[in-house]
């Protein structure tokens, strides 16, 4: 056993109903390096992470920390020996405000009249604040987590790590909702806690982020491990084709687009949030079918709203929306769908599945009522199941039991495979499409990108919302730039370089 190595995992095998998560698997972590974990969704990362911070206890094998070995029962039994675990799913209380979410468990107590304890959260407070100014993760710690996006409460999970002075951080996907800006922001959080000494554990399925700032990589592939690489040593192309097992491509063949009659008319349509703040305004647009309209922006400019309006899951301030011919502005959710929409929203834990349904019933929610799934108000459990059968095999959702896997029991990246899968076959008139690739691998978005043109040629519109700047440039026939609310510079895709769309999507240009 040498100095060296801060974590030891030695032979470690975790079984599930139905599938081996880890399968003797051996790593060792250097002290003071960053230690990239990268494999297809469902290869076992999070799982292997989640025994080093006492998530689970593996079935085989022992883990080495500083040497001397472990027995994790717990988080706290990790957290005391200062491991901290940013989570690919928030483990945040919604109706706790960002500064209570952040000390729990640790309060710092103060004594009234030195008497009744209480809990100093002003003083919490303040200290959040100047973490959060000195890392570059600004956040009100006076907010409720009800009240923020998803890219702010991702914060909230590394600033509570680092609030509890962690050594060994482990980071699940932390960069999955963060835009551009923010990740470079946080690679440079992470370089300067490395400086200082600290151990970084990153899972990503960005493969530049480990070109960028990891020493070294773990391949996993279906439960076992491939190889760990020097990743200086190593190409981009190379990790892609260890990981999935196949030479992987990284740009679309798209065909010439033959645009139909109008699906989606958005007139003048202006959305207010809570405070009466404008956070969509005058926004209006159209998409055709076989046409894939994108709307590039970065987060938090009211590409969210704006979806979750043209979903039914907000009502507009102003303004009309037209489907089909048919003004729909003052319908619900289910009417919509009806009608011929599909959703995938931004945040899928709390609007894309039912963690609690199995993944059968999740294929089918919004669909179980419709023939073939029903006759005559009747379920078929045998329609249902060949149906979400067939989607799990098209779409290569990976779970341990086929129709009957619990769903949150899947890994995050097939559960989005799943709402994908789903809101593609209802079949719709218009798509609307939240980050659809978010959490992906590359060779499951090579995949769903793939089934979205295939969508966009069989003449269906789509309205895609993304983040990413890659995936609007390789996927959009037209393109809109989303900046404090106002659409703007809606061009065919070809007219626009990727440089000018990110400058006018940084309102640097306009
Ligand atoms: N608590 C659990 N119960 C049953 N099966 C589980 C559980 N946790 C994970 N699994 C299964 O173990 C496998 C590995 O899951 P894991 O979450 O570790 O994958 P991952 O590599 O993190 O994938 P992703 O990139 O999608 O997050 C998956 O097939 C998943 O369905
Ligand atoms: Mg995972």
């Amino acid at each position: 056993m040498s100095d060296e190595y801060i974590v030891e995992m030695r032979r470690i095998t975790k079984r599930f109903p139905g599938i081996i998560a880890n399968d003797d698997i051996s790593i060792s972590v250097k002290r003071g390096e960053i230690f990239a974990l990268l494999g297809e969704n469902g290869a076992g990362k999070s799982t292997l992470m989640s025994m080093l911070f006492g998530m689970y206890e593996p079935d085989e094998g022992e883990i080495f920390v500083r040497g001397q070995k472990v027995s994790l029962s717990s988080s706290n039994a990790a957290a005391a020996l200062n491991i901290g675990m940013v989570h690919q799913h928030f483990k945040l209380i919604h109706n706790y405000t960002i500064a209570e979410n952040i000390i729990l468990g640790i309060e710092p107590l103060k004594k009234w009249m030195g008497l009744f304890p209480y809990v100093d959260i002003k003083n919490a407070g303040e200290k959040i604040r100047e973490l959060s100014r000195s890392y570059g993760l600004e956040v009100d710690p006076s907010l409720r987590i009800d009240d923020v996006n998803v890219s702010t409460q991702q914060r909230v999970e590394i600033l509570k790590m680092l609030y509890r002075q962690a050594e060994i951080l482990i980071f699940d996907e932390p960069t999955a909702v963060l835009t551009p800006q923010e990740i470079e922001f946080l690679l440079g959080v992470m370089r300067e806690l490395r400086n200082k000494g600290k151990t970084i554990i990153l899972i990503t399925h960005k493969l530049e982020e480990i070109k960028q700032i990891a020493d070294r990589c773990a391949i996993l592939r279906r439960g076992k491990l491939v190889k760990v690489l020097s990743v200086k040593d190593a190409s981009t192309q190379e990790m892609a084709n260890l990981m999935v097992g196949r030479v992987v491509s990284f740009t679309r063949e798209k065909s010439p687009p033959r645009f139909g009659e109008t699906v989606l008319e958005v007139q003048d349509l202006s959305v207010r949030n809570e405070h009466k703040f404008e956070v969509v305004k005058n926004v209006s647009f159209s998409i055709r079918r076989g046409e894939i309209f994108a709307v590039a922006g970065v987060s938090g400019n009211g590409q969210v709203e704006l979806a979750d309006t043209l979903a039914g899951l907000l009502k507009p301030w102003k303004g009309r929306i037209i489907l089909k011919g048919k003004n729909i502005t003052a319908e619900k959710i289910r009417p919509r769908t009806e009608a011929g929409i599909s959703y995938i929203p931004e945040d899928r834990q709390r609007y894309g599945v039912v963690l609690d349904f199995n993944l059968g019933e999740n294929l089918s929610i919004k669909n179980y009522y419709w023939p073939p799934l029903s006759e005559h108000g009747v379920l078929s459990d045998e329609a249902i199941r060949n149906y979400a059968g067939d989607l799990i095999l098209r779409y290569d959702i990976r779970s341990g039991q086929g129709v009957k896997t619990l769903t949150r029991s899947m890994s995050g990246g097939n559960q989005q495979k799943a709402i994908v899968a789903r809101e593609i076959s209802l079949n719709p008139d218009l798509m609307i499409f939240v980050q659809p690739t978010r959490g992906l691998d590359i060779g499951a978005i090579e995949n769903i990108q793939r089934q979205i043109l295939d969508e966009r040629d069989k003449g269906k519109a789509v309205l895609l919302i993304s983040l990413e700047l890659d995936e609007v440039m390789n996927l959009a026939d037209t393109i809109g730039v989303i900046f404090k609310g106002e659409l703007r510079n809606i061009s065919p895709a070809g007219k626009l370089s990727t440089g000018e769309v990110g400058e006018y999507m940084m309102g640097v240009r306009s």
